[in-house]
């Protein structure tokens, strides 16, 4: 546990410290966002199922330090290698990436329309309406373990940390999150918490966090 914290505090200072040397440059982002939404999505919404896992609105610092691990192949992924490398990206173009991604705000419900709307607007809003199904599974036990285990990193509502490298829970693909929940479990993708916790998790207890997660962004 202790050698994981020491690990992450490492992997934070360094992305802080990118984000203080590159600029910051949203058009250059929103360019190479161009490469990123043929999976990824327009907005960053991500697709099929949570095969590629939602972008929109998660910490900068969060998506920067997820960039560098795959780079630096210590997170492993084939279809993100070829996008990760220094080629494709190059280290001073990821806080612009990361910056455009992180600001896209997604709602879950559509607005109220008024009549000076256009079809075209309704269109665009329309895009970036996004909600996950809900979740079968026991939520009492879901909130329980939840607010227990992991409130204090990823938040009360599942947000997340703005400015850190936590990423909110709740608006993520809930396939993505069981997937990477298994990889944590063996070791393969590393976080703060060690990998035993959640080799020890059942099935049906991380079913129950997905479905009090599928009923938080309601
Ligand atoms: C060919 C498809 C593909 C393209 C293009 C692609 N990705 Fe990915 N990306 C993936 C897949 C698949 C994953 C999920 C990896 C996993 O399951 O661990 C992923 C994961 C990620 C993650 C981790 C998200 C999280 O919450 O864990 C980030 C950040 C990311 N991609 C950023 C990018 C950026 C930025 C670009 C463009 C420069 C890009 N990706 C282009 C397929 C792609
Ligand atoms: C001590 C803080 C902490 C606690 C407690 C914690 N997490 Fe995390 N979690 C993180 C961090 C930091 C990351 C980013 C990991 C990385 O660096 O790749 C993360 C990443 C994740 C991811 C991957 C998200 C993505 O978009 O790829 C999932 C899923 C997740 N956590 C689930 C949980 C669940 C479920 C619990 C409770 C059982 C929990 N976490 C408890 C800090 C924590």
């Amino acid at each position: 546990m202790f050698k994981h914290f020491f690990f992450s505090v490492l992997l934070c200072s360094v992305s802080f410290a990118h984000a203080k040397e590159f600029e910051i440059d949203l058009e250059l982002g929103e360019e190479i966002n161009e490469v990123c939404a043929g999976c990824h999505g327009e907005y960053g919404e991500g697709g099929k199922q949570g095969e590629y896992p939602r972008l929109a609105g998660l910490p900068a610092d969060y998506i920067a330090q997820q960039l560098k691990l795959f780079k630096d192949e210590k997170r492993r992924n084939m279809p993100m290698r070829p996008y990760a490398n220094e080629r494709e990206l190059p280290e001073e173009d990821i806080p612009s990436i990361a910056a455009f991604l992180s600001q896209i705000e997604l709602t879950t419900q559509m607005p109220e329309f008024d009549e000076d709307t256009s079809a075209y607007d309704k269109l665009l809003i329309a895009k970036k309406v996004f909600n996950i199904p809900k979740v079968e599974g026991n939520i009492a036990l879901g909130k329980k373990t939840y607010k227990t285990e992991c409130k204090s990193c990823h938040g009360k509502k599942g947000m997340g940390k703005k400015n850190s490298d936590m990423p909110q829970l709740t608006g993520q693909y809930t396939e993505y999150m069981i997937k990477q929940i298994r990889l944590i479990a063996k070791g393969e993708r590393e976080h703060d918490n060690d990998a035993d916790f959640f080799a020890e998790l059942k099935a049906e207890e991380v079913q129950s966090i997905m479905a009090y997660l599928s009923v938080m962004d309601d």
